[in-house]
């Protein structure tokens, strides 16, 4: 980090080469003018507690982009949802039938439009009213379901229907047949995450709608259940059982979660047991939603967690190459990301993208249930997945 800065090319030497990229340019090349500049700062030569990330200067970083932190707050943002469900009653043609979908995306303010929440993450906040369908579809990214409203709607996945409440993860893991839908009488909302942004980079996205056998009765779009309701858990309900047996096709996804349906019932009831602990001094009592199989995170992509942190609990300040989006799903809190504070409570929705230093303080007077979605899978196989925490006022790593 000591070495000189290599000298800069001559303006003459630049402009005649600038020159020949000009007249070049319908060859699609480029003469290189510019040395690399990687968008952000090396983190593992900033030991300090302030460094934010910073883009490098420089036109090819100037090409580049990096996700900022962000927060979506549910009193600004929900009112949108309203509209669209109004939009679905009142028009001839509801969203549903030309977008296939009823939501809105969170898009980063960084990321200069393009519909990602991080780099590798899209978040979307979907709406549904009573009676809506969601066409049966299948798909090469991962994603999930993530439920905010109260009760009522389903996810049915590879014939499983998932009933929805509140604080419920539902996967539908590349390669499963799923569809949405609400029967219920009152509109049903969740926040969709998907890897898509990482998977349109590779170019590897597929998409099918058009589901070979008997579909359900009563609603072509939507498949038949096929699967007794509730098969999940009665397959991976039981911490340290898992069935002897081989299970029924689950789709073509490899390395992915069988189970499909995580209660926040249980993840509420789990976190409570556990209130007493120390829990971590970075996360508090932190979840991990895991492939019940491996043991590992459910996407080779994506993991879910949910975090407990206790009314006036402050956590230490830690960042990780990995990025994180929150929702927040009970209690009010802060949480300072590379120094600016973003204040929270029940609903919203946060960011926090690679290697900015974070740290949580719920404010009470009830405890503080963050959820969350991070890409670490995804860094760690691909050897980038890096941590470290403050203790004390130094910096310590949290990874080897
Ligand atoms: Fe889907």
């Amino acid at each position: 980090m000591n070495e000189p800065a290599k000298p800069p090319l001559s303006s003459d030497a630049r402009a005649r080469m600038e020159a020949l990229n000009t007249q070049a340019k319908h060859l699609s090349i480029w003469l290189r003018t510019q040395a690399n500049a990687p968008a952000q700062r090396p983190w593992f030569h900033d030991n300090g507690l302030t460094e934010a990330g910073h883009l490098a200067e420089g036109r090819v970083a100037a090409g580049q982009m990096k996700a900022v932190p962000h927060l979506w707050k549910w009193a600004e943002i929900s009112p949108y949802l309203d509209e669209i469900a109004r939009i679905a009653v009142e028009s001839d043609t509801p969203p549903i039938e030309f977008a296939d979908r009823q939501q809105f995306l969170l898009t980063n303010p960084g990321l200069g439009g393009r519909l990602q929440t991080t780099a590798s993450i899209r978040c979307a906040v979907s709406i549904y009213n009573a009676g809506d369908v969601a066409p049966a579809h299948l798909h090469s990214p991962n994603a999930s379901r993530t439920i905010m409203s109260q009760n009522g709607g389903y996810t049915t996945v590879e014939g499983e229907r998932c009933v929805a409440a509140r604080g419920d993860l539902i996967l539908t893991p590349n390669g499963t047949w799923h569809d949405h839908g609400n029967d219920a009488k009152e509109p049903v909302i969740w926040i969709d995450t998907l890897d898509w942004p990482l998977m349109e980079f590779l170019d590897v996205i597929w998409l099918d709608e058009d589901m070979p056998g008997e579909r359900g009765v009563g609603n072509g779009r939507a498949q038949k259940s096929t699967a007794p309701d509730g098969l999940s858990r009665a397959l991976y309900g039981q911490g340290g059982l898992t069935p002897a047996f081989a299970t029924r096709g689950r789709g073509f996804g490899q390395n992915v979660s069988p189970c499909f349906h995580y209660r926040g019932a249980d993840t509420r009831t789990s976190l409570s047991a556990l209130r007493g602990e120390a829990g971590d001094p970075h996360e508090g009592v932190a979840l991990e939603f895991t492939n019940p199989v491996t043991g590992g995170a459910v996407f080779p992509t994506l993991t879910y967690g949910a975090q407990l942190i206790r009314a006036g609990e402050e956590t230490a300040a830690k960042r990780e190459t990995s990025s994180t989006v929150y929702v927040v799903m009970s209690g009010r809190g802060e949480t300072e990301i590379a120094g600016k504070t973003y204040p929270w409570e029940e609903n919203d929705i946060f960011v926090v993208p690679n290697f900015l230093w974070r740290r949580h303080v719920a404010k009470g007077p009830g405890d503080a249930v963050l959820y969350t979605m991070s890409d670490r899978p995804l860094l760690e196989k691909i050897g980038q997945y890096r941590a470290q925490g403050a203790r004390g006022g130094k910096v310590v790593n949290l990874t080897a």
